[in-house]
């Protein structure tokens, strides 16, 4: 059955006084509160926080190392403040933006640019065309799902912006606190350098966490024991069992199915890993397959 349960009307959450946007364009508060007839506005959620500070913006462009023939790809480009600094640099810039209401904004604001594709689409769920170098000022809620995300994805360098927080986790050595799955994934993927710090007071309306520049370099000169753990992770979605089966056929550890099997049994993994998801698996049971297959 489907009922009314209430009626009701939606108040932005997110509000900034008037004072505040006066101070940011340096403008006399009294003259902006007079011609805006308000004491403060609705702002943008805290996904949507846009840069503002050029240097903040040049910064970051110049950690992405955009050489001039390259894609870049940047996640959330919101009202584009970043996106103009990236247009300059690349051969080829493609923004995915998940908000309707930043498209026409961003296509006015770029009309002139025939190096720049704009997609409105779910950036966890679109297709990501090829790119060499990643970007984004991510959004907080997706920032773990567009991480997880990278791990299925080619590209040069990933530059983020993140929570400072995040940073920490991914850089986490094993005997710190911080250190979770989500460490051991990065490390065994990547080499990350946490650039520095980015104010709140780059930010329009400022954020209340501490964000960090931080860039992911995919590692190279693998062992054979890190492309099949890359292979297994890889497989999100299917039972460890068989993802591990077809991880170390493609790290070239067995050469067949049915050598894999008799690997895999020697192993002496127990059941209950072995028919989980590979998404599923903890810490410790990826540390323990890690363990075994190294010997
Ligand atoms: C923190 S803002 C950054 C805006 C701009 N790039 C900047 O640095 O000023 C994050 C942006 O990501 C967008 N966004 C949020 N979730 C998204 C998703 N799932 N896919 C694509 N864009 C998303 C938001 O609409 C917002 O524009």
């Amino acid at each position: 059955m489907v009922g009314i349960v209430s009626y009701g009307i939606y108040i932005p959450r997110w509000r900034i006084k008037v004072e505040e946007i006066a101070k940011v364009w340096s403008q006399d508060p009294e003259r902006y509160k007079t011609n805006l007839l308000v004491d403060e506005k609705s702002v943008p959620s805290i996904d949507e926080q846009q840069l503002i500070d050029p240097i903040v913006i040049q910064l970051f462009t110049e950690y992405c190392n955009i050489i001039p023939d390259e894609t870049v790809l940047e996640i959330g480009p919101g009202i584009g403040n970043l996106t103009e600094f990236l247009l300059e640099k690349a051969r080829y810039l493609i923004c995915i933006e998940n908000n309707p209401k930043y498209i026409p904004v961003l296509h006015e604001r770029f009309k002139n640019s025939s190096k720049l594709k704009i997609i409105q689409h779910d950036a966890l769920k679109a297709y990501l065309p090829i790119h060499d170098r990643l970007v984004s000022n991510l959004p907080y809620k997706i920032t773990e799902a567009v991480f997880q995300r990278t791990l299925r994805l080619k590209f040069k360098t990933a530059t983020f912006i993140v929570p400072e927080r995040f940073s920490k986790t991914l850089l986490a050595k094993q005997s710190e606190q911080d250190y979770s799955k989500l460490s051991w994934l990065s490390q065994l993927f990547y080499n990350t350098t946490q650039h520095e710090n980015v104010s709140p007071k780059a930010y329009l309306p400022e954020t209340r966490i501490q964000t960090t520049i931080i860039t992911l370099k995919p590692k190279k000169d693998l062992t054979e024991v890190e492309k099949t753990l890359k292979e297994l992770v890889r497989q999100g979605d299917k039972y460890t069992k068989n993802a591990l089966r077809e991880a170390l056929i493609k790290s070239e550890i067995c050469s067949t199915k049915k050598k894999a099997r008799k690997y895999i049994n020697d192993l002496n993994i127990k059941q209950r890993t072995l028919q989980s998801r590979v998404s599923r698996l903890s810490l410790q049971d990826l540390q323990t397959i890690e363990e075994k297959i190294t010997g």
